[in-house]
């Protein structure tokens, strides 16, 4: 038997969400929904680092909820909520962002490829990762399930939490990554040197949760392929097609030696028209449970019962985080 633990992860409402979202977070917050006590939420606060037009950020947080819903999340096991309705998040944000160096946030890489050649970066994006920090380390989380670009982020947060309990006694868990084995980093379906990601000017570059089926075969069809013809994982001599494998055994359940002993003599095109198959499949059941969950409102109960879950379990750790650095308690007796 497994002891319950305490998890928490985030996904950020901006555009549309990917199938790296897909495999890298969103299949692991469902599988870990039953056996531990956990917390997810749409970080709407984080989303606003780079300019938001309101309207789309509306749209876009409530989509994102009800996928979080059509994926397979439910509400009665884990907790769904928005992280602007759970005031905490931003003021343990500011306190961390106190003790947190500007060389720990100046390497990030997250920070230096948003922020790469822009002219004006807000100060948000910067610190970023203290209210990263934040949201993790207000709900005590052991497990943070995450893709490999987040990686990072939980290392500064596992040096914040350790560095608050030195300084003020222990008060904060240390929280560890729960990064898949396989499909971690989804890569882009038309450059597997990059990360599939809803902000790429190409959008055949990556699939949505949202594509319809014929869209998904026309990118599955014109994705990039190595040299050669065998179906075979190799992600350094062959990292285009080691990625399709990989969300062939994402979207399937088989492993890579079942793909790859199916496709063995075939080629590529046998292989990506199967392959667009299984991601439509994948696909349907989270689609229109998805239509089903936007036509009903439901969400707007959904994410309030969340939020007084959440607020529930954040305040307690803010008050003792706040005891513990010094500031007066708010009185009453
Ligand atoms: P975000 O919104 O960019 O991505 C959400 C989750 O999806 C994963 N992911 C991927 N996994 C595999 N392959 C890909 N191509 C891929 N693209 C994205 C990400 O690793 C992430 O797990 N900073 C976070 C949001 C956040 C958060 C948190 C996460 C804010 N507070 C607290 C965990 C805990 C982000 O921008 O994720």
């Amino acid at each position: 038997m497994t002891t319950r633990q305490r998890v928490l992860s985030g996904i950020q409402p901006s555009g549309k969400l990917t199938l790296g979202n897909y495999i890298g977070a969103m299949k692991n917050f469902v599988a870990l929904q039953h056996e531990h006590d956990c917390f997810y939420m749409i970080v709407d606060l984080h989303a606003i680092t780079v300019p938001q037009d309101p309207a789309a950020l509306r749209e876009q947080s409530e989509a994102v909820a009800a996928l979080f819903v059509a994926a397979g999340l439910d509400p009665t096991q884990a907790s769904i909520f928005m992280q602007s309705h759970v005031p905490a998040h931003a003021e343990l944000g500011w306190l961390l962002t106190t003790m947190t160096y500007m060389g720990e946030l100046e390497r990030m890489t997250q920070f230096k490829d948003k922020s790469e050649g822009k002219e004006a970066v807000g100060a948000g994006l910067f610190v970023y990762p203290s209210l990263m920090a934040a949201d993790i380390l207000l709900y005590r989380s052991h497990l943070v399930p995450v893709g490999d670009d987040q990686k990072q982020h939980l290392e500064l947060t596992r040096d914040l939490a350790g560095r608050f309990n030195h300084r003020y006694g222990e008060t904060l868990v240390v929280p560890e990554p729960f990064i898949p084995k396989v499909g971690a980093r989804i890569m882009s379906l038309d450059d597997a040197s990059k990360k599939m990601s809803k902000s790429s000017p190409n959008a055949g570059s990556f699939i949505t949760l949202l594509d319809t089926p014929d869209e998904i075969r026309k990118k599955i069809s014109r994705a990039k392929t190595d040299l050669g013809r065998d179906v075979l994982f190799d992600v350094q001599n062959k990292p285009e097609v080691s990625n399709l494998m990989t969300i062939y055994a994402q979207c399937s359940g088989q492993t890579l030696e079942q793909i790859q002993a199916t496709y063995e003599g075939q080629g590529y095109g046998a292989f990506k028209k199967d392959l667009a198959e299984v991601v439509v499949q994948a696909l349907e059941p989270l689609q229109s449970k998805y239509k089903d969950i936007r036509a009903s409102g439901e969400i707007h109960h959904i994410l309030r019962e969340g939020a007084e879950r959440a607020n529930t379990v954040a305040e307690v750790t803010l008050r003792e985080v706040k005891e513990a650095m010094g500031f007066l308690p708010r009185g009453g007796h």
